[in-house]
């Protein structure tokens, strides 16, 4: 990954992207952006794309069309390990961890990826470690650590990369509320802090609602709002399509 200048403000745009299987469109005709510092809320009901999403922008699967730009360079269609380099990086709806290594050799892996010598890696990963709140857990092996803690560990190797993106998959799935909340007051400082884009997708409304300055919502695969949380939760096809009355 280039070094990423936190000072320079980045863009990634999403333009008229799209991706079928077999004739059925998961993603169709989607377009956004978000800029380094942002946090911007991916919704929508099971099955509506956002995975997908996700996963054409970094280059796990072929966009059929459209385009994933940072900063003007073409991404889409390019293998994951360029997206990465070019500053994309992303945490999975299940997690997937080196389990058999230990907690702080899997942030080092993340920062070795990008190029970055050994012992820079480990103070990075260090550093990281103690700012996503489980630092004494560095010995350890990834698979013996607490379900609400591999959820950080995940994000905490993502950001070994030093990217200008984040894109994180339901990082709040399975937590109780209390990790939730912990959870959001960890991810709710990284975009100032490191001058990271975040994507977030997530079902959690109430962390949504107060994590997003501004949410996108996917029905079928297709756009049906984009807007403040305010304006998404008064916005009649979300309601019907997503939110019902629990909103
Ligand atoms: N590899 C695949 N092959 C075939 N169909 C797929 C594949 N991946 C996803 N789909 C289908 O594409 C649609 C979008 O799925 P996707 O996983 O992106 O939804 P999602 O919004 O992430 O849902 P959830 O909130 O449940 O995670 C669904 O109809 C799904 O069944
Ligand atoms: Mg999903």
């Amino acid at each position: 990954m280039e070094s990423h200048d936190p000072e320079k403000a980045s863009m990634l745009e999403i333009r008229h992207l799209a991706k079928s299987f077999a004739g059925l469109k998961a993603v169709d005709d989607v377009s956004f952006s978000l800029e380094t510092g942002e946090i911007l809320g991916l919704i929508g009901p099971n099955g509506s794309g956002k995975t997908t999403l996700i996963n054409v922008v970094t280059g796990l699967l072929h966009a059929d069309s459209g385009s994933v730009l940072v900063d003007g360079t073409e991404l889409a269609r390019k293998r994951p390990h360029v997206v990465a380099r070019a500053g994309i990086a992303r945490t999975f709806q299940t997690i997937r961890l080196f389990g058999e290594l230990t907690v702080l050799e899997n942030v080092e892996v993340g920062a070795v990826s990008q190029g970055m010598s050994r012992s820079r890696a480990v103070t990075i990963a260090r550093d990281l470690l103690e700012e996503m709140g489980i630092a004494e857990w560095g010995s350890y092996l990834a698979r013996e650590l607490p379900f609400g803690h591999q959820r950080k560990l995940e994000i905490a190797r993502a950001l070994a990369m030093n990217p200008k993106f984040l894109l994180l998959d339901e990082p709040a799935a399975g937590l109780n509320e209390d990790e939730s909340d912990l959870l959001l007051e960890l991810l709710r400082d990284i975009p100032s802090r490191k001058r990271v884009g975040l994507l977030v997708v997530e079902h959690d409304m109430r962390l949504m609602m107060s994590l997003c300055a501004r949410l996108h919502v996917l029905n079928y695969g297709k756009t049906i709002a984009e807007g403040t949380p305010a304006e998404v939760r008064a916005n009649r096809d979300v309601v019907t399509a997503y939110l019902g009355s629990t909103a």
